[in-house]
C-alpha cells in the first residue's frame, strides 16, 4: 500500500497529517512542508537470522566504561561528559554566525594533536577557506584532514576508507543523498543524511559531529529534526553584541545534561573561560538598585550571575514585561506572588528583567534573586554588593531550599561575597565566615531587606 504523504514542521520536526499555515506544536508560521514518503524496501530480516541477541553480561563494555578521548579543551570536554565517546553521534546546533565552525575547527585540531585521526568536512566553505581560517586561529600545523564535499555517498566512501576516529560534518543542511528526491536542507534530506551518518558512526566506530544551523525560514530543516537520532545534543548560544558564547548540553547519553561550557570570541578564535562567575560579574557597576547576584548551578558547576531589573511607571494601558535570559512565565508568577502574598503591586509599572553577560538561567532557584532585583528596583534600595541570593519561591510565598547549597556558598565566598540570603532549612554546612540569612518566606525578605 502506498503511504500517504506526510507534512513536517521544519522548525521543530513535528509531523502533521495535513498542511497548515502555523505549526500547532511550536507555533512557527509557514514552517510546514510536505515530505515525500519513504519507499518500503523488500522484506527485512529478523535479528535472529542476521546475528543473535547478546546477553548484557556478555558485553565487554559491561566491565569497562566506554573509552573517551579528551580534547584538552576543558570547557568542551566537560560538556561532552568527560570527553568524546567512540562511535557516538553529536549534534552541535546554533544560530548562523555564532561560531560553530570556529569551535569545531579548534576542537578537531585539539583532538588531532592528542593523536586522534580527524576529518573535517565542510559543505559550506572550500578547503582553502577552511585552511585560511585554521591559519588565522593558529591551527595550521594540526594534523587534520580537510574536505569540501556535500555528496554524502562520497563522504561515506571516504570515511570508510580513512576510518578516522572523529569526523565533523559542517553542516548537515548542506549534505545530500542522491536516493532522496528533494533539495539539500529539506526535512527529508537532512533526516536521511543524518540517519546515514549516525548509522555509519555506530557500525564503524567513528564518532561524528553534525553541525546544524538554527533556521528561521520555512524551507530549511532545523537541527531539531535530527535531535532524536543522535546521542548528544549541544547548542552553541550567545547574545548578539556579547563576546561570550555558551555551549549547552540539552541531551547527553554519556553525561549530564544541563552542563555548560563558556567561551569568549576573540580575534584569534574562541578562548575558554574557566571561571565564568568572575566573567559574568566583571561587568557589574557600582551598587545600584535593581541588581541582585544569583548563585546558580549549571550542570555540575556553580556559576554566579547578575540579575538586573528596571521598574518604571508605564505610559501604556497594559504595562510592558520584557525579559532577557529568563523564562517570562516565571516573571509573571513572581510578580503575582509579590502582589498577592506581600501586598506589593506592579500594576501600572513597566518591568524589564535581564541576566547580565548574555547568560540564560533556567533554574527555579533564581526566583529569590529575581524577586529581590524587582523589589530593589521598585523600592529604589540597592542590595548590598557583597550579597548573593538563591531559593525557589512557591505560590504561597514560602521559600523552598534548593540543591547544592554548599557549592553555591563556596563559589560565592571564593569570589569575595560575604553575605547570603537563602531559604530557611537549607543545608549551609561548610560556609563558615559567610553571613547567612535564612528566610522562611518572601514577606520576611521584603520586611528585612526593603522595610516595606
Ligand atoms: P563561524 O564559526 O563561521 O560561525 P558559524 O559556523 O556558527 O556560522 O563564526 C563566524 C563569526 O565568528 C564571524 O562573525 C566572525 C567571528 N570570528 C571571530 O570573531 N574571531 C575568529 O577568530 C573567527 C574565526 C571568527
Ligand atoms: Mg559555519
Amino acid at each position: 500500500m502506498a503511504k500517504s504523504p506526510s507534512f513536517t514542521c521544519t522548525a521543530c520536526g513535528a509531523s502533521h497529517r495535513k498542511w497548515a499555515g502555523r505549526c500547532e506544536s511550536c507555533g512557527g508560521w509557514n514552517t510546514i512542508v510536505e515530505e515525500a514518503p519513504l519507499s518500503a524496501g523488500p522484506g527485512g530480516r529478523s535479528l535472529a537470522t542476521r546475528g543473535k541477541a547478546i546477553a548484557l553480561t556478555d558485553l565487554a563494555s559491561a566491565e569497562a566504561p566506554p573509552p573517551r578521548a579528551a580534547s584538552g579543551m576543558e570547557e568542551l570536554d566537560r560538556v561532552l561528559g568527560g570527553g568524546l565517546v567512540a562511535a557516538s553521534a553529536i549534534l552541535v546546533g546554533g544560530d548562523p554566525g555564532i561560531g560553530k565552525s570556529t569551535l569545531l575547527l579548534q576542537a578537531t585540531a585539539s583532538f588531532a594533536r592528542k593523536g586522534l585521526k580527524c576529518l573535517y568536512i565542510s559543505g559550506e566553505e572550500a578547503s582553502a577557506q577552511v585552511r585560511m581560517r585554521a591559519q588565522r586561529l593558529g591551527l595550521a600545523d594540526a594534523p587534520v584532514a580537510l574536505g569540501a564535499e556535500t555528496n554524502l555517498r562520497d563522504i561515506l566512501t571516504t570515511l570508510d576508507a580513512e576510518r578516522p576516529a572523529l569526523a565533523v560534518i559542517d553542516s548537515i543542511q548542506t549534505m545530500w543523498l542522491d536516493t532522496v528526491d528533494s533539495a539539500p536542507g529539506s526535512v527529508s534530506q537532512v533526516r536521511a543524511a543524518a540517519h546515514e551518518l549516525v548509522t555509519f558512526a555506530k557500525r564503524r566506530g567513528v564518532a561524528v559531529i553534525l553541525v546544524g544551523h538554527v533556521t528561521k525560514e520555512g524551507q530549511i530543516a532545523g537541527p531539531r529534526v535530527v535531535e532524536h537520532m543522535v546521542d548528544t545534543v549541544l547548542y552553541f548560544e550567545g547574545e548578539r553584541g556579547h563576546q561570550f558564547r555558551i555551549l549547552r548540553a540539552v541531551k547527553n547519553r554519556f553525561g549530564a545534561a544541563d552542563e555548560i561550557g563558556v567561551f569568549e570570541m576573540t580575534g584569534a578564535g574562541l578562548a575558554e573561560v574557566t571561571n565564568p562567575s568572575a566573567l559574568f560579574l566583571s561587568e557589574r557597576d557600582a551598587p545600584a538598585p535593581g541588581s541582585a547576584v544569583f548563585a546558580g548551578i549549571e550542570g555540575t558547576r556553580p556559576v554566579l550571575t547578575e540579575i538586573q531589573a528596571l521598574v518604571a511607571p508605564s505610559p501604556l494601558g497594559t504595562p510592558r514585561r520584557t525579559v532577557v535570559g529568563l523564562d517570562s512565565g516565571r516573571l509573571s508568577t513572581i510578580l503575582a506572588v509579590l502582589e498577592a502574598r506581600c501586598g506589593i503591586p506592579f500594576a501600572g509599572l513597566d518591568v524589564f528583567l535581564n541576566v547580565a553577560g548574555g547568560m540564560r538561567v533556567n533554574e527555579p532557584a533564581a526566583d529569590l534573586a529575581v524577586a529581590a532585583a524587582l523589589l530593589s528596583a521598585r523600592e529604589d534600595v540597592a542590595i548590598p554588593p557583597d550579597m548573593v541570593l538563591f531559593g525557589e519561591i512557591s505560590l504561597s510565598g514560602a521559600l523552598r531550599p534548593v540543591g547544592q547549597t554548599e557549592n553555591r556558598l563556596k563559589e560565592a565566598q571564593k569570589l569575595g561575597f560575604t553575605q547570603a540570603t537563602l531559604p530557611a532549612r537549607s543545608r549551609t554546612g561548610g560556609a563558615e565566615g559567610m553571613q547567612v540569612r535564612e528566610m522562611a518566606d518572601l514577606a520576611a525578605v521584603v520586611g528585612e531587606m526593603f522595610g516595606a
